[in-house]
């Protein structure tokens, strides 16, 4: 099968590209470079072709789709407090650029696009875990690009008969999550604090809870949605069905490298959610997803790999 990869050379892009290449499927990445990197498609480079460019140029979306089957929609601005600091740049990359994407998937007529929602659609919603039925209230500029990127891709259905899942993504994390940006995600941050043992950095009282899921899960579920029938239109949640706090991270990782280091606590951070947790059952039924990694499996993993690709930079930098 052919596919586009919008995003494809960024954190979940790219291990979803090295998923569809060891599957021996045919790989067009598009990724404008602004947060990822084309060290992470080294090992497959030559396999793919990439194409450096944004979403928000439609001509350069169209060139990208030309003959896709099916289109993994991951590119986007993720952050966000940048959303809350930048609202009109998140708008446009994440709807303006979706907006694209889904143009172009009904002119070409492309079998299926699948778009990398996010939880932060939930926001305010009291109950916990979220369920897919519930009314989405987002409390970021963040949480409303990704919501309305459901809505279209669900318009787009109705109207033009274009194929369109959306998956929820909770919190995912794992080998390749850049930590190196204000905007990083928090346990990219918090392994790299346990190498370097340098405190890290809780935004309030660390009791805040999310679903964390390991990357490998986000995978999964993305080549499921794209072939899964009878789930055009439909929204999923993809976690693990977990919540974790921030302070219980901390202790993991304490446990995980032997360091009993100490969180430092800073004051909450504007337009985040408090508790964060999946329900996973319609991923389950309709796509066949069951996470096949526990958290604390994939915080080993992750930091181990943080490990690993430090000591390879040293030895290259002692070269
Ligand atoms: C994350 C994703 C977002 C995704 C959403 C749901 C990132 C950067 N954001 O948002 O794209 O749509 O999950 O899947 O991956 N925190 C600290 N210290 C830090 C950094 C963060 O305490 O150094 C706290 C934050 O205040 C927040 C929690 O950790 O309470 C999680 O923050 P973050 O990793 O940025 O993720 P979300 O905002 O949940």
């Amino acid at each position: 099968m052919r596919y586009l990869v919008t995003g494809g050379a960024g954190f979940i892009g790219s291990n979803t590209v090295d998923e569809l290449v060891r599957r021996g499927h045919s790989v067009v990445v598009l990724d404008d470079l602004s947060s990822g990197k084309e060290d992470n498609l080294a090992e497959i480079r030559n396999k793919i072709t990439f194409i450096k460019g944004s979403i928000t140029d439609i001509e350069v979306v169209r060139k990208a789709m030309h003959e896709a089957e099916y289109v993994l929609h991951l590119g986007a601005r993720t952050s966000v407090p940048r959303s809350l600091k930048d609202p009109i740049e998140t708008n446009r990359i994440n709807i303006d650029g979706t907006l694209n994407v889904l143009v172009a998937a009904k002119e070409l007529k492309v079998k299926r696009v699948v778009f990398a929602a996010s939880s932060s659609a939930y926001g305010e919603t009291p109950t916990l875990p979220k369920v897919e039925t519930m009314q989405p209230q987002p409390i970021s500029p963040y949480g409303v690009t990704k919501f309305v990127g459901e809505l279209y891709g669900q318009t787009f259905g109705r109207c033009y008969g274009l194929e369109n899942v959306a998956l929820r993504y909770f919190n995912i994390f794992g080998p390749r999550q850049d930590p190196s940006s204000p905007y990083s995600g928090v346990l990219a941050k918090f392994c790299t604090a346990f190498l370097e043992d340098s405190q890290p950095v809780v935004f309030g009282d660390g009791e805040q809870t999310r679903d964390f899921t390991y990357v490998e899960n986000a995978v999964q579920a993305n080549l499921l949605a794209c072939e899964a029938p009878n789930v055009s239109g439909k929204v999923f949640n993809v976690g693990v069905g977990g919540r974790v706090s921030l302070n219980e991270v901390v202790r993991e990782l304490g446990k995980i490298t032997g360091k009993a280091l100490e969180a430092k606590y800073d004051p909450p951070r504007e337009g985040d959610i408090r508790d964060s947790q999946a329900d996973i059952s319609q991923a389950r039924e309709f796509l066949g997803y069951e996470p096949q990694v526990r958290f604390e499996e994939g915080l080993a993993r992750t930091f181990e790999w943080y490990r690993e690709t430090q000591a390879k930079a040293a030895v290259k930098t002692e070269k």
